[in-house]
């Protein structure tokens, strides 16, 4: 794998399982990865769901201690690593309110790695910059993993997507796949998109004209010879798409609140609108939402969201085992 320049084995412990290539690397972007080593990490997180509904933990990972480190607002994301590393017997750190830590004291988040991979084996990091992770990894000694480097990517965000895709559809080539909402700002999509780009996926990027997908995104994901649309009339998409995947507008990205105010409502997937759609498809949201999919579509079977959370935890899983050499 190549993440970026640095990927030497960094220190995380004996008896470490090599083969997987994962053992000891950062986990910084979605392009340190292949459909031969997804398909790997799908395996095994396959075989967490089912060690989790069968007798719920497992000490695989007894003695590691994981640092959960976040300088922005998060639920699942670092719920689900708390979990994981707990189910694979492990403990955490963790630090939610980095407003009460040295950073705001001026502490360099070199130094806050430093500190922290003293007590730990892994790093799991949300930070408000983009590029904030490999940063990080380039200074740390033990893996880190990037839970959201603000406008940047979420890597394991976009394993747990490609993961529910695989697991609601049977296939991820020959899909029809849309993205909707604030494909500026989300971070999701970012990496969703480069990641879906290593498969035959057809993209339609739907969004209003100020949220439109970076041009860096989308020459990536032309330069696999991908077919990309870009539309800002979420109808055009519905009658066929596959996967309708959702965003919210994020708010805390825009500097000038009447832009947010112009967009923030733009898109509302309504039970009306899910007519439209074909029996055979599922509607996805990294979550939170704040408006964009209507509550009358939960008990619908084709909304996939909440079984694309709890999925989040087994793709964690199986990360974490695997960059401390356990799968
Ligand atoms: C996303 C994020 O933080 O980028 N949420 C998540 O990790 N589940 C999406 C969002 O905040 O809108």
């Amino acid at each position: 794998m190549g993440n970026g320049g640095s990927n030497s084995i960094k220190t995380v412990g004996l008896a470490p399982k090599l083969d997987s290539g994962f053992y000891g690397q950062d986990i910084i972007s979605v392009r340190q990865f292949s459909r031969e080593n997804l398909a790997y990490i799908f395996g095994v997180a396959d075989e967490m769901r089912a060690v989790v509904k069968r007798v719920g933990s497992t000490d695989l990972l007894k003695g590691h201690v994981l640092a959960c480190v976040f300088y922005e607002p998060s639920t699942r994301t670092s719920s689900s690593f708390v979990a994981a590393m707990s189910r694979l017997g492990g403990s955490v750190i963790p630090i939610n309110e980095v407003r009460y830590s040295s950073v705001t004291k001026g502490e360099s988040l070199a130094d806050t790695i430093r500190t922290l991979e003293s007590y730990a084996d892994v790093i799991v990091l949300r930070h408000p910059e983009a590029g904030a992770s490999q940063v990080a990894a380039e200074y740390a000694r033990k893996p880190v993993i990037n839970a959201g480097d603000g406008v940047g990517e979420h890597p394991t965000q976009a394993l747990l997507d490609l993961y529910t895709i695989q697991s609601e559809l049977g296939q991820v080539d020959g899909l029809k796949v849309a993205m909707v909402g604030d494909l500026r700002y989300g971070r999701t999509v970012h990496s969703l998109a480069r990641l879906l780009s290593l498969y035959d996926v057809e993209m339609t990027f739907v969004s209003p004209e100020i949220l439109r997908m970076p041009l860096d995104v989308m020459n990536e994901v032309k330069a696999k010879d991908r077919l990309v649309h870009e539309t800002y009339d979420v109808h055009d998409v519905m009658a066929d798409v596959d996967v309708l995947y959702v965003t919210r507008v994020q708010r805390e990205r825009f500097a000038d609140q009447a832009q947010y105010d112009s967009v923030k409502d733009y898109y509302v997937i309504t039970a009306e609108l899910m007519d439209r759609a074909k029996e055979r498809m599922i509607v996805m949201h990294p979550l939170p939402r704040v408006g964009e999919i209507s509550y009358a579509i939960d008990d619908d079977p084709r909304a996939a969201y909440f079984r694309q959370m709890e999925n989040g935890m087994y793709i964690r899983m199986a990360l974490l085992a695997a960059v401390l050499g356990k799968a």
